[in-house]
């Protein structure tokens, strides 16, 4: 049976990792050649790996913009076309309001906004009708946690970006939609906090906040992403589609 995304041709930001990777391994198995990149080699030699087939691994970085710049000329180069953006990578740090600093509201914006904003405009001239644009946000973006005052509010642009461009765009019949997890069990924990059980500490405290228990697994990111890449949400656009287990929902 032909795959959801068969033939065509998808990049995930951030996909040597957590819900990126997953996803990237999704979008290949039904049928996409995906290019997934992130800034560390090794881990994204490893992805390819794991993928196994149907995928390219470009190494940079979103805030540079040279390196989307890069990503997009060796898309152009070998495929020629790009029908699915996953705009995945992101960094997330706590860190109270009284504490933030330049350098943490530069680094947060430049990777989650900046990088998210031209890894979208950068892909645009190889996007042909049909095409969709996967923006992963969070429920950050409209809950209000301690500590968390900078990542939210890049996560509240993502929505906002979505909303504008799914208007930019609608002359072209590109979709825009935002996806906007819950806490997923991910490697990002690990660069949130410092030490190992404070990892355990702040999962088992989203856990406790989610209706349905627990925290997602990526794989429950995926399957959400490969709705809004593939035909199955062809009337589809502009929306903030929460997975999160009912975390933001009640
Ligand atoms: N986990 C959650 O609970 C949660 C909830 C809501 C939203 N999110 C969002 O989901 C997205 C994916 O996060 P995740 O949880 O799957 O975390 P993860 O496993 O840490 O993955 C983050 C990915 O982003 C890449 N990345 C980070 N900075 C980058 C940069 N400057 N340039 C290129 N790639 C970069 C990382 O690769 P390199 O480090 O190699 O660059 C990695 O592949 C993020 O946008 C995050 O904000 C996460």
């Amino acid at each position: 049976m032909a795959g959801k995304l068969e033939g065509k041709v998808a990049v995930v930001t951030g996909g040597n990792s957590g819900m990126g990777l997953a996803t990237a391994k999704l979008f290949a198995k039904e049928g996409a050649h995906v290019y997934i990149t992130g800034r560390r080699k090794a881990e994204l030699e490893a992805a390819v790996k794991e993928i196994g087939r149907n995928v390219t691994a470009v190494q940079g970085d979103v805030a540079k913009l040279s390196d989307i710049d890069r990503l997009y000329a060796l898309v152009k180069e070998k495929h020629g076309r790009v029908d699915v953006v996953f705009a995945n990578a992101g960094v997330g740090e706590l860190v109270p309001i009284a504490d933030v600093t330049e350098a943490h509201f530069d680094k947060l914006f430049g990777i989650n906004v900046k990088g998210l904003l031209f890894t979208v405009q950068k892909a645009l001239p190889l996007m042909a009708g049909g095409a969709s644009i996967i923006l992963n946000g969070s429920i950050a973006g409209y809950t209000g946690s301690p500590a968390f005052s900078v990542y939210s509010a890049t996560k509240a642009a993502v929505r906002s970006f979505a909303r504008t461009w799914t208007a930019d765009l609608k002359e072209r019949k590109i979709r825009v939609n935002t996806l906007s997890p819950g806490p997923i069990d991910t490697p990002i924990f690990e660069t949130v906090v410092t030490e190992k059980d404070q990892v355990e500490q702040l999962k088992a405290g989203f856990a406790a906040q989610v209706p349905l228990g627990r925290m997602g697994r990526p794989e429950e990111i995926a399957t959400v992403a490969l709705f809004l890449a593939s035909d199955d949400s062809s009337f589809v656009t502009g929306i903030d589609l929460s997975v999160d287990g009912g975390m933001a929902q009640v």
